[in-house]
């Protein structure tokens, strides 16, 4: 990912440049919108494959309207995007392709965008608890689960092998051996998708409350043939009283303590789901808990705003605690002692610049 941050002038004010920054982070916001739009209709992926374009051809290679692509592509042009010359015709630089095409699930940043126009749907909703509180359901989100999967496929699914597991000491020979293994809050359920086809000897749960995401994990879970594999619908809030005791040799989490309704709870019913010697890997939000120590978190803007448009609204529409994206080591460390894990470790990943993972086992 990128790892540059909108810097905020030191003091803002006349003549100390907020106006220059505001111009610079409107600009960003709209052209936020063309990368998403350009991502959904597959206009980067054409683009990449043409030198030098007229709207014109791009149009029809990528079967849409021209009148509207023509326009798409002089903003990208003049949000120095794509190249322009004085005919008109057009340019995606190899180094931009790089970030803005499927090419490379892992580094296309293109999908990021969509939680610009996602969070544009909810406005309405959010102005009105602004006002008087409570919250906003999933699925007043259209596409949620759809981005958060291409989110995760990006974050989560290219490195899990090569990356993410080896920080679990001993997990992949117990998972070729044979294990039992919970995804809680899995969404589309991608990452057990990849672990079921990986490790056939072992058997994998998915739980998520969202029943369009655990419809479309069954179906892909039919599509591949993938026996040890089963997906439920399942409200995570009373996990410390409902969860299995002793049942799994290995829990994760991929970005869904945070947005929980009752996080707490659900950390404690983990550890109660948990063998003695089970192992919790939680992927969450790499942060402090205090707003100062995130003044120059490389997405801290990105990261509040979605925290306050979505993490902390579906959790508090569910009578929540309403964490927030943001909820930091502080208080994840301070959770997950409550709930009973003794021996807690934080690791980051390289290609990773959003994210933590904590190795937690409870002796
Ligand atoms: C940010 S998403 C992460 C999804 C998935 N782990 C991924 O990485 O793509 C958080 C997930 O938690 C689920 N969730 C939220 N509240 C829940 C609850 N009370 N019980 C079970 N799942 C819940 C949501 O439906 C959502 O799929």
């Amino acid at each position: 990912m990128c790892n540059t941050a909108i810097k905020m002038p030191e003091k803002t004010g006349k003549g100390t440049g907020f106006d220059e920054w505001f111009l610079t982070a409107i600009n960003g916001a709209a052209l936020m919108m063309m990368i998403a739009i350009g991502h959904r209709t597959g206009l980067f992926d054409e683009m990449a494959k043409l030198d030098w374009t007229d709207s014109k051809t791009l149009a029809a290679k990528a079967g849409l309207n021209e009148r509207y692509v023509r326009e798409w592509l002089k903003a990208l042009a003049t949000g120095r995007v794509v190249e322009v010359d004085e005919q008109d015709y057009f340019r995606l630089p190899g180094a931009h392709a790089e970030f803005l095409t499927r090419d490379s699930e892992k580094d296309n940043l293109a999908m990021f965008a969509q939680y610009i126009p996602l969070m544009g749907k909810v406005e309405d909703y959010i102005l009105e608890c602004f006002y008087r509180g409570g919250g906003v359901p999933y699925e007043n989100y259209p596409r949620f689960h759809e981005v958060m999967a291409e989110d995760s496929g990006a974050t989560v699914l290219e490195a899990l092998e090569e990356y993410i597991l080896p920080l679990v000491p001993g997990i992949e020979e117990k998972l070729q051996h044979g294990i039992k293994v919970l995804d809680l809050g899995c969404g589309r359920g991608k990452a057990l998708l990849k672990m079921a086809a990986l490790y056939p000897n072992s058997s994998f749960v998915g739980i998520d409350l969202s029943d369009e995401a655990i419809g479309w994990a069954k179906r892909e879970a039919k599509k591949r043939s993938l026996a040890n594999l089963r997906f439920e619908i399942r409200d995570a809030t009373d996990f410390d009283v409902t969860a299995e005791p002793e049942a799994y040799d290995f829990v994760t989490t991929f970005d869904a303590v945070h947005d929980q309704a009752k996080p707490l709870a659900v950390l404690k019913g983990i550890n109660r789901t948990l063998k003695p010697d089970g192992i919790y890997l939680m992927q969450d939000i790499h942060s402090s808990s205090h707003v100062h120590k995130n003044l120059d978190h490389p997405m801290g803007p990105l990261l509040y705003t979605i925290s306050c448009m979505h993490c902390m609204p579906v959790s508090l529409a569910q009578g929540g605690e309403g964490l927030g994206t943001m909820w930091g080591r502080e208080k994840a460390q301070e959770l997950l002692t409550e709930a009973g894990f003794t021996n807690i470790e934080i690791h980051r990943l390289d290609h990773d610049i959003q994210n933590d993972y904590y190795v937690i086992t409870k002796e």
